[in-house]
């Protein structure tokens, strides 16, 4: 398949910043600055103040770092955890890698958790609350969500993979609760050459409790204060995303004005349910990890525009975590959920993008629906 439009194009990506990379690696690796380098410490301590937190703590992908949130936060064997079923199953796994019961909740029309459904899951064994902010906007009604986590005292634990940079009243996705976990794997808003991760908090034992986990119990010394795991950040890629940390505000600069060419191309067309378009100075900065709409007659509109060279992708092959017969979580009654995943579609969107290939995507998908010309 000879494609006109890519979903993503990391070779692309990589060209564009080739030399600055490749002196930040030839740096680090003469330095021999290979684990927990000041590389890496340079890299939390600018991510926290990114995103409004007090302490930022590298770990080995955002699985790590739900992991050994959770873990910390209390969550263990016969604990409840509220979540949702439209995510990777990384949210749902370190559930049960605890020996916890992941419980669904339903999910609002912005994709995310329904904040109004939340009391009515919560029982006596419930522990925690993960919410997801996917596709770079954060969950509608968190302030709702976090009163009934206050009333309940339940643990908030953010899975914020997809949202760092996004806000909500000026407030950063992953401070709502006790923690944000953020992935770096390379496709995302601020993507490693591999996978990397990060737990933000502002609280400081959990911070420590999180530096002690990540490198099998220790804390400053060789002493082993705990039972942990090898969950570090590599160095090397300490110093690369410290380096694209600053690219980042453009970046998502530029995925905003994407979403709004999309906006602007599609939002006639009533077989279609889009995100919210960007706005500046509103009550959410929403930063586009993905442009994921609902669309009539989605699997012929994939077909069409696969045929017209255009690359689009269904989130996680087109199921939600409870439709995936073997993992035995298909008792839960998520009606809006499965309605999203009947017409779940995500577009291109990176800032390599240029605005002719947004808007030859648009143009396709007004010609599917025949409704006239861009
Ligand atoms: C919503 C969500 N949660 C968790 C993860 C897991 O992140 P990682 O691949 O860094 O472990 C991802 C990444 O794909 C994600 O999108």
């Amino acid at each position: 398949m000879e494609w006109k439009v890519r979903y993503f194009d990391y070779p692309l990506q990589f060209g564009i910043h080739e030399k600055e990379y490749t002196e930040i690696i030839k740096d680090t690796l003469a330095r021999g600055a290979y684990i927990l380098g000041e590389d890496l410490m340079r890299f939390e301590e600018n991510l926290a103040g990114f995103v409004g937190a007090k302490y930022a703590v590298g770990v080995g992908n955002c699985t790590d770092a739900l992991l050994l949130s959770l873990h910390a936060a209390g969550v263990g064997r016969g604990d409840e955890v509220i979540s949702v079923s439209h995510t990777f199953v990384a949210t749902i796994e370190v559930i049960k890698f605890w020996g916890a019961t992941p419980v669904f909740v339903d999910i609002a029309d912005d994709h995310n958790m329904n904040a109004a459904l939340i009391e009515k899951a919560i029982t006596k064994k419930t522990k925690a609350i993960v919410p997801v902010s996917l596709n770079g906007r954060i969950c509608s009604d968190i302030d709702k969500l976090v009163s009934v986590a206050e009333k309940h005292g339940l643990a908030i634990i953010e899975d914020s993979a997809q949202s760092l940079g996004a806000t909500y009243k000026g407030r950063g996705a992953g401070t709502f609760g006790l923690a944000g976990c953020f992935s770096f794997y390379p496709a995302k808003l601020l993507g490693a050459f591999g996978d990397a991760g990060a737990v933000v908090t502002d609280n400081t034992e959990f911070a420590d409790k999180i530096k002690m986990l990540r490198n099998h119990g220790r804390g400053k010394g060789t002493d082993i204060n705990l039972w942990g795991l090898n969950c570090r950040m590599d160095n090397l890629h300490g110093a690369i995303l410290d380096f694209k940390l600053t690219k980042l505000p453009g970046w998502i600069k530029r995925r905003r004005a994407i979403a709004g060419l999309y906006n602007s191309g599609l939002a006639h067309l009533k077989q279609l349910r889009l995100p919210s378009p960007p706005v500046e100075g509103g009550d959410y900065y929403d930063v586009f990890q993905n442009y994921e709409i609902e669309a009539e007659n989605r699997n012929e509109l994939v077909n069409f525009l696969n045929a017209r060279g255009i690359e689009v992708m269904l989130p996680w092959g087109g199921k939600g975590v409870h439709q995936f017969t073997a993992l035995t979580l298909n008792t839960f009654n998520l009606p809006r959920t499965d309605e999203l995943f009947r017409k779940v579609v995500m577009l291109p969107i990176y800032p390599e993008l240029d605005d002719e290939q947004v808007k030859y995507v648009a143009q396709a998908i007004c010609e599917f629906y025949n409704a006239g010309q861009w």
